[in-house]
């Protein structure tokens, strides 16, 4: 990472803006996770469903907190990240497409919040939370990936569940880039440009 001293901060008006996406994202993140609960019948799913839940509402919370910290109340988001992802891709219908979709998303999830700590502008209070997230984020994807190898394996179609990550991938990986142009308008750059960042601000 580069000690340069970030030259332009963004605006809190700009973090509130996103730190509502991320609470978005949490809180569709835990709906999409209930209605998968809803039709799942296997106890032991049951319990780490209930987990999992818990833990993107808990999310979607210390992203309130964050904002309220701030002095603000979070901000409509219509174009959030999943309505993105559902608009690009449709809704899966089989409960392995599900588990496929919410593991690249879990995926992201950790990346973005690694690049955004790591990143030079980042404030101290919002560094100490995306540690926070992303302990449990981890948590996320292994069982999730654990849980789609094992029905895909019992369903015989290990194939479909390899295509469609790949596919589920370079979908996400498009509408991220797009979300970080985007992010560059607001801010003046991404969280996720690292060094590049702040090359870009001194020079
Ligand atoms: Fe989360
Ligand atoms: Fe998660």
């Amino acid at each position: 990472m580069s000690n340069q001293t970030p030259q332009i901060e963004p605006t809190t008006e700009a973090l509130v803006k996103l730190f509502s996406y991320y609470r978005d994202a949490e809180m569709r993140g835990a709906t999409l996770l209930i209605k998968m609960m809803q039709r799942d019948k296997d106890p032991e799913t049951q319990v780490l469903f209930s987990r999992h839940i818990a833990d993107e509402t808990r999310h979607a919370w210390l992203w309130t907190k964050r904002i309220r910290q701030l002095g603000s109340f979070p901000v409509e988001v219509p174009d959030g990240y999943q309505r993105r992802l559902g608009k690009a891709l449709g809704i899966p219908l089989s409960v392995v497409d599900l588990f496929a979709l919410t593991v690249i998303v879990e995926e992201r999830s950790v990346r973005r919040y690694n690049e955004h700590a790591a990143s030079p502008y980042c404030d101290p209070e919002t560094r100490l939370l995306l540690g926070e997230l992303t302990k449990d984020e981890k948590w996320h994807i292994s069982w999730m990936e654990e849980w789609l190898a094992k029905l895909a394996l019992d369903r015989s179609i290990e194939d479909h569940a390899r295509a469609q990550l790949a596919r589920y991938r370079q979908v996400e990986g498009e509408i991220f880039e797009a979300f970080k142009d985007e992010e560059r308008r607001w801010l003046g750059f991404s969280f996720s440009d690292g060094d590049a960042s702040a090359a870009l601000a001194a020079g």
